[in-house]
């Protein structure tokens, strides 16, 4: 169990923000499979404080997916406060800042992880958005801005300073993106300074690997981005199945929760981005991810999906 402020949640594996992915669907499936807090995409406090319809689209939520935490980007305390504010009244569970998007349209503006090289701006949002907020705030950031400025443990102190409820720490630098290998070593060093609980981000494929992450750095939850997408069973101890039936339960599953909060005629591209993944690895993949890519709408995914499923029944009853 991990305890975030008065919040006590079920697992202490928690799904990361993506943006682009971690939409209500997703956030609801990935509860339902395990994960103890799931996360918004990043939420401009600029949009918020605008209301523009895109910004306002993304707050859409259902208690069904408590607790969740909504996440906020900006570089601007006095408009981040203003973000906090709206953001409270639809009641999420945290208020998460991002301190770490290496995006260079985030970036340049200051926000994300270009609040890595000024602490003292950091710090003067993170106060402005807790005394904005109804609900506890939470920072998460990286482990400095390149390899040569590491910097995550006086990052937490500031932030455990300014009253931050936790922190997660994402064990790579602003200047390595996504490449390279995430530094579990400094997850450690930071729980080690601070009495704030501390999640470990980075590199996680596994439910293992996530327990392994807690042992060596001693962090009290982890958060998993990319290994969840496709493989929301990634939030518990057995794993992806590896018979395309019970994956296709799980498939079904999203679609439901995605025609849930959709009208039927409508069709994001990262719905199929979503469902494409699903197949990864298997004999016929790329067979499935076309018949998906060619849908126009969800009508037509739905029966694209039956008929994978169908198949597969047929190939069962074959090699039986
Ligand atoms: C497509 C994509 C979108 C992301 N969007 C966000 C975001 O909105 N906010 C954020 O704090 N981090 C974001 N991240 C970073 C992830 O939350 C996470 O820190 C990173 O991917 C490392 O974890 P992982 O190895 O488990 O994926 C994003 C990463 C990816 C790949």
């Amino acid at each position: 169990m991990l305890q975030i402020a008065n919040l006590t949640l079920v697992s202490p594996f928690l799904l990361a923000p993506l943006a682009g992915y971690t939409d209500l669907p997703f956030r609801r499936l990935c509860r339902e499979f395990g994960a103890g807090l799931v996360v918004s995409e990043m939420i401009s406090c600029h949009g918020l404080v605008y209301k523009q319809a895109n910004t306002l689209a993304m707050l859409a939520s259902n208690p069904a997916e408590r607790p969740v935490s909504f996440q906020l980007f900006g570089a601007d305390p006095a408009i981040m406060g203003q973000a906090a504010a709206l953001l409270s009244t639809f009641h999420p569970d945290l208020i998460d800042i991002n301190m770490g998007c290496p995006v260079k349209k985030v970036t340049k503006r200051g926000a994300g992880a270009a609040l890595m090289q000024d602490p003292q701006l950091a710090k003067a949002i993170i106060t402005s958005v807790i005394k904005n907020s109804t609900v506890p705030v939470t920072v998460k950031t990286r482990i400095g801005v390149d390899s040569q400025h590491i910097s995550a443990v006086d990052f937490a102190r500031m932030a455990e300073e300014a009253g931050a409820a936790a922190i997660t720490i994402h064990g790579r630098t602003w200047a390595q993106g996504f490449t390279g290998i995430a530094d579990w070593d400094i997850i450690a060093q930071v729980k080690q300074a601070v009495a704030l609980p501390v999640i470990g981000n980075g590199d996680i494929h596994s439910h293992a690997q996530g327990c392994a992450m807690m042992r060596l750095t001693g962090c009290d939850g982890i958060m998993i981005g990319r290994a969840a997408l496709g493989n929301p069973w990634v939030f518990s101890p057995d794993g992806k199945p590896t018979e395309l039936s019970p994956l296709l339960d799980g498939v079904f599953r999203h679609l439901e929760l995605i025609e849930e909060s959709l009208p039927p005629g409508h069709m994001p591209g990262c719905i199929k981005n979503h469902m494409g993944r699903y197949f990864k690895g298997l004999p016929e993949s790329a067979r499935y991810r076309k018949m998906i890519y060619d849908c126009k709408d969800l009508v037509a995914l739905h029966h694209a999906l039956s008929l994978i499923r169908e198949s597969s029944r047929n190939n069962q009853q074959e090699q039986g």
